[in-house]
């Protein structure tokens, strides 16, 4: 009986230690030196040439900017990210900030938006958005 045990205890004993070492083996792979490091992502999905893309219509809500000189700029480089309502979400901001905001929008966030044409935006933006001049 008791060598009975034993040979159950034995056996069981050695399966626990053979199913333990064939999952570190396994395991071991993931942990290879060569892929320390390294952010694994999946292969982007290839875009064809002749693809067509296609949104449906989203509201674009109106925004009513102070006339003046420098608004045609505003309406054609403040719209290409975001609505050009970030103009008057602002509170009125000091001069020297409507000029650093646009630099900000063409260093930082890439807007590439013509020196001569970010001059005349900031200097419309300092004309009406600040706490001296802002209207609306
Ligand atoms: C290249 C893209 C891009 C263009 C073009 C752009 N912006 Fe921005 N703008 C951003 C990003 C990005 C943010 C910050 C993230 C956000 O809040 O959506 C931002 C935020 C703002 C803000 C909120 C305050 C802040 O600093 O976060 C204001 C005001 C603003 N932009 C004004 C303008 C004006 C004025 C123009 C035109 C001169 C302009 N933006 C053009 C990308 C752009």
């Amino acid at each position: 009986m008791r060598n009975r045990l034993r040979a159950i205890f034995l056996v069981m004993s050695s399966l626990v230690i053979a199913v333990g070492l064939l999952y570190a083996d396994l395991k071991k792979g993931y942990y290879s030196p060569a892929q320390l490091g390294s952010v694994q992502q999946a292969a982007p999905i290839e875009l064809l040439p002749d693809s067509n893309y296609e949104v449906a219509a989203f509201p674009v809500p109106a925004v009513d900017l102070a006339p003046g000189d420098g608004l045609q700029d505003v309406q054609i480089y403040c719209n290409t990210c975001h609505s050009p309502r970030y103009i008057t979400m602002q509170p009125p901001l000091p001069a020297a900030m409507w000029e650093s905001e646009v630099n900000k929008m063409n260093k930082t966030f890439g807007a590439g938006i013509p020196e001569e044409n970010a001059r005349k935006i900031f200097l419309y933006l300092q004309a009406h958005y600040t706490a001296e001049n802002r209207k609306r």
